[in-house]
């Protein structure tokens, strides 16, 4: 399994270091194999040795240059980061990102040998017109995007249920998961209100192969108590 915990605009470096100590020490006492990715906010980045992976929630695609207020490459270079989150719904409807803009950021960290965490998700007015609509505009989210890329994972975000506490049902996870399975073998992600009382469950479905997380990933404890069940599943 997979487990992100997507900050936002959330904590800290100070909150970032004690959350940092916790799962770390999570992972490591109880052996964790799971792979476990946490994205924090860019001023929360350190330079130092992790068990867990950490990722940034967004980047301009270009070394350096004169970009106010963007963060490029080199800046990630020397924290070290390897994986970035990519075509996040709040990146898609609330900061105005094109497809086009998201699909060179894909196309550039995927030549610098990124993981990406590549998102996609309808919202609501989509998921009622039924199944084709809700494919055919995710269809759209794949424009420019190689699904193929070795690293990339795939993470299903229905909009209408990102910090909302509404998720669809397991039947519907299921289906869009079955129909994303047929375009890409990357690892798929299901991502839209998960806490400890739904993780579990939405991680047993067939074709999830974890979760990214948001509001609830902001407890240590509760975002652990996620990766302890992403643990058991495999027992
Ligand atoms: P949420 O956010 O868990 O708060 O719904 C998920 C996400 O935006 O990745």
């Amino acid at each position: 399994m997979i487990l992100c915990a997507n900050f936002k605009a959330n904590k800290t470096r100070q909150e970032t270091r004690a959350y940092m100590a916790v799962v770390e020490s999570f992972v490591a006492v109880n052996e964790i194999e799971d792979t476990v990715i946490v994205f924090p906010p860019f001023t929360a980045l350190e330079h130092t040795p992790r068990n867990v992976l950490i990722g940034v929630q967004n980047a301009y695609p270009v070394s350096n240059g004169a970009f106010t207020g963007e963060i490029a490459l080199e800046q990630l270079e020397e924290f070290d980061i390897k994986t970035i989150l990519i075509g996040h719904s709040e990146r898609r409807h609330v900061l105005g990102e094109t497809q086009e803009q998201i699909a060179e950021k894909f196309r550039f960290f995927s030549e610098q040998g990124f993981a990406i965490v590549y998102c996609v998700g309808e919202p609501l007015t989509i998921r009622e017109q039924g199944n084709e609509a809700l494919m055919c505009y995710i269809d759209d989210q794949f424009v420019g995007i190689d699904l193929s890329y070795p690293d990339l994972i795939v993470a299903y975000e229905p909009v209408w249920a990102i910090g909302t506490g509404l998720t669809p049902s397991n039947k519907e996870i299921e289906a869009v998961h079955t129909a994303l399975r047929l375009k890409t073998t990357a690892p798929l992600l299901y991502g839209g209100s998960v806490k400890v009382d739904n993780a579990g469950e939405i991680m047993a479905l067939s074709n999830v192969d974890g979760v990214l997380v948001g509001s609830a990933s902001l407890s240590a404890n509760d975002f652990c108590e996620m990766i302890a069940q992403a643990a058991e599943l495999k027992q």
